[in-house]
C-alpha cells in the first residue's frame, strides 16, 4: 500500500485525456500533473531538446514525491531513453507500449496505421514494437502536426469544418490504405476520436493511448503493490509551466465532468533529473 501520489506529464494538456482514464480505471488515486503549456508543442522540436525537456518534468514530478511516473505523451514516450527511464528512482512508463498491444490484439487483418507528432513518427518507436507483436503487420504511419494546435484551442466540437477538412487531408491516403486499427499515437488526438472516427468508417478502430496506459498502470501499481487503498476521492492537483488563465475551460474540455483541482504555474526550467552532483545512472559522479 502506498499513498503517494502518481505523477503524470505531457507536453501540454493532451495527456489531460489520460488522467481521465486514470481517473476511471483507478478513481482513489491520487495525482500530480505537469503540462509544460509554455513549451508545447514538443513535437515539432529536435531529440536533444525533447530529452532535455523531458528530464526536466521528470524532476519536477519525483519533487513532489510521486510512487510512479507516466509519460502522457506519445513524443517524450517514443523519445526519452530507456535505459535512462530504468534508472529513474520511481517506475515509470510512456504511452506507447500499452498501445501497441492494444492495436495488435484490436488488428484482425495486421494492416495498422499509426498517427503522432512528427517526432514520434520520425523515431519509429510503434513501427518496431508492433513489428515484434504482429510479425506480419502491414504498417502506415503518417505524421499530423495540426491536430495539436487545433485541439488546445479547442477546434474538437461535432462537425467543426475546419478540423474536418485537415483530418480529410491528413488521412485521406491512410483510409485507402484499408487499415482495421489506427492508433491515435498522441494523447492529444482523443479529443478528436469522434471526428477521426467518423472520417475513417466504423470498421476502423481507434487506440487510445490514454486509455490503453491507464489499464496497463492498473495491472503495474497491483503487481508492484503501490495502490493506495482507496476505491474513490482521489484528487488531481495541477501544475503548468505558462499563465493558468483559461486553464479551468480547457481542464474542463479534456476531463469532462470532472471539475478539477486547484492549478498552479511553475519554472519547469529550475528542475532537472538526475540532481547536481549525479550522473545519469543514479550515481555520484567521479
Ligand atoms: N501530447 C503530445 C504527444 O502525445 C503531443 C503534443 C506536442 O507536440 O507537444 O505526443
Amino acid at each position: 500500500m502506498d499513498t503517494r501520489p502518481i505523477g503524470v506529464f505531457d507536453s501540454g494538456l493532451g495527456g489531460l485525456t489520460a488522467v481521465r482514464q486514470l481517473r476511471r480505471v483507478l478513481p482513489g488515486e491520487d495525482i500530480v500533473y505537469f503540462g509544460d503549456t509554455g513549451r508545447v508543442p514538443y513535437g515539432s522540436r529536435g531529440r536533444e531538446t525533447i530529452i532535455q525537456y523531458a528530464r526536466q518534468d521528470i524532476g519536477f514530478l519525483l519533487s513532489k514525491n510521486v510512487k510512479f511516473i507516466v509519460a502522457a505523451c506519445g513524443t517524450v514516450s517514443s523519445t526519452y531513453p530507456p535505459a535512462e527511464a530504468a534508472h529513474l528512482p520511481v517506475p515509470f512508463t510512456g504511452v506507447v507500449g500499452a498501445a501497441a498491444r492494444c492495436a495488435a490484439a484490436a488488428t484482425r487483418t495486421g494492416r495498422i496505421g499509426i498517427i503522432g507528432t512528427q517526432a514520434t513518427i520520425r523515431s519509429g518507436s510503434y513501427q518496431a514494437l508492433l513489428r515484434q507483436l504482429v510479425p506480419d503487420a502491414q504498417l502506415f504511419a503518417k505524421a499530423c502536426p495540426l491536430f495539436v494546435p487545433l485541439v488546445e484551442n479547442g477546434y474538437v466540437n461535432d462537425g467543426n469544418p475546419v478540423t474536418k477538412l485537415v483530418i480529410a487531408d491528413y488521412l485521406t491516403e491512410l483510409r485507402d490504405t484499408g487499415i482495421d486499427t489506427l492508433i491515435l499515437g498522441c494523447t492529444h488526438y482523443p479529443l478528436l476520436e469522434r471526428l477521426i472516427g467518423e472520417f475513417m468508417g466504423p470498421e476502423v478502430a481507434l487506440i487510445d493511448p490514454g486509455k490503453a496506459t491507464a489499464n496497463a498502470l492498473d495491472d503495474a501499481l497491483d503487481a508492484l503493490e503501490l495502490k493506495n487503498d482507496r476505491t474513490a476521492g482521489g484528487s488531481v492537483q495541477f501544475y503548468v509551466s505558462d499563465s493558468t488563465e483559461g486553464f479551468a475551460e480547457l481542464e474542463t474540455l479534456f476531463l469532462g465532468r470532472y471539475g478539477g483541482g486547484p492549478v498552479e504555474q511553475i519554472a519547469i526550467e529550475q528542475y532537472g533529473w538526475p540532481p547536481a552532483g549525479q550522473n545519469r545512472q543514479g550515481n555520484a559522479n567521479g
